[in-house]
């Protein structure tokens, strides 16, 4: 078998590493054609003014949401347009960097966002991105790809293309330090699952496999104390953003199979934070999964220090110890996501349909993902 892997995104990774900002614009950039693309929140935390402070006269576009939206991608591509921008800053979590993705397409592409969903359906290069995150979880900094959520149709549309992966990634675990306890788990989760679900799909290579299971031993060695304490443990809010790093350079090779395809269709219908739902869904996924996959979970639980016993069974250990870290670390339970039962079919046949379904270890169905969403009210109720 051939094995390919790609990534051409240059990593500036360690504490303090925002200050190398502007040693990493393209020479000649001026600062006023620098798009910078960030929330509320970080503005909040006083991330954004310390971005401000490294690129003066960049112009500021922060009105990116959770499970971020085509019109507001729309917008600020319009703003980017207008600015004649030649280069877009993220600066945030997930969300952030997969709506400055998507507006690095449309500074140099006419026309919506929802025109380039798919892959690589530009005509002309996307701006230069320059990726800082800014949660434990995204990955999105070393990836291709932009998950915007379509609001006329409560999708979820994935726009992809080599000329998407960020020129440059600057991760720096300092910007950790004020992120709430609530976020550092439900994004270090994200970045558990990325891991768990980029060793298990079927595109895993022995390269992806290789960043994936020592993410996971990375989530298993700190998520835990960075939820405790990530202000003052500085190892474990280290080692908890190598790990995010890790998986995203795996799945962005590899891919997401059935636990993604859940939570974007639920994101997408009920605006649920990503991370949480992949939280949740992911033990009832991995049991769905045993049939085609109990080695391979075997082998990340022995790499996390488990055991003896059959493959299977150390499988199953793999899936009781992610529910006890998920739940020491706050992550509701299902009936807490508040899914209306009469959505899980509409939520099964959008998973189905999410391009990553084809990618799972067993093959999934719509009537397969119905049985997982009822297997997990069940256990709930
Ligand atoms: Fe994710």
């Amino acid at each position: 078998m051939r094995v390919r892997f790609f990534n051409p995104t240059r990593i500036v990774y360690g504490p303090g590493s925002l200050s190398q900002l502007p040693d990493q614009l393209p020479a000649g950039t001026p600062a006023e054609q620098i798009l910078l693309i960030s929330d509320a929140g970080l503005r909040r935390a006083g991330i954004t003014q310390r971005a401000q402070e490294l690129l003066p006269g960049a112009e500021v576009f922060e009105e990116v949401e959770p499970n971020p939206r085509h019109t507001t991608v729309d917008r600020a591509g319009g703003l980017a347009r207008d600015l004649g921008a030649r280069l877009v800053v993220g600066l945030g979590g997930g969300s952030v960097l997969d709506a400055a993705k998507a507006v690095a397409l449309l500074a140099s592409n006419p026309g919506s966002i929802e025109d380039y969903e798919g892959r690589e359906r530009y005509t002309v290069p996307p701006l230069p991105v320059l990726a800082v995150p800014t949660t434990c979880g995204t990955g999105s900094e070393v990836t291709w790809v932009a998950v915007i959520t379509h609001t006329g149709r409560r999708f979820k549309m994935s726009i992809k293309g080599p000329a998407m992966f960020p020129v440059a990634a600057l991760v720096d675990p300092d910007l950790l330090a004020s992120l709430p306890p609530a976020l550092v788990a439900s994004t270090g989760m994200d970045a558990l699952v990325h891991a768990i679900e980029a060793y298990t799909v079927k595109p895993a290579t022995f390269i992806t496999d290789a960043f994936a299971v020592q993410a996971v031993r990375m989530s298993f060695l700190f998520l835990k104390r960075a939820w405790a304490d990530i202000r003052n443990d500085h190892e474990a809010r280290d080692g908890v953003m190598k790990s995010s790093l890790l998986a995203g350079l795996s799945f962005g090779n590899s891919d997401v199979g059935a636990v993604h395809c859940l939570s974007e269709s639920v994101g997408a219908l009920l605006d649920t934070p990503h991370g949480v739902a992949n939280a949740v869904f992911l033990p009832f996924v991995m049991e769905f999964n045993l049939p085609a996959a109990s080695g391979r979970y075997a082998e990340l639980a022995r790499a996390v220090g488990l055991e003896g016993g059959t493959p299977e069974s150390l499988a199953r250990r793999l899936i009781r110890e992610i529910r006890e870290l998920a739940g020491a670390i706050g992550i509701p339970e299902f009936q807490h996501l508040g899914i209306p039962e009469e959505r899980f079919r509409e939520i099964a046949d959008k998973s189905f349909a999410n391009n990553s379904n084809p990618s799972n270890v067993r093959e999934a169905s719509a009537e397969d993902y119905l049985g997982i969403l009822e297997r997990a009210q069940s256990e709930s109720l």
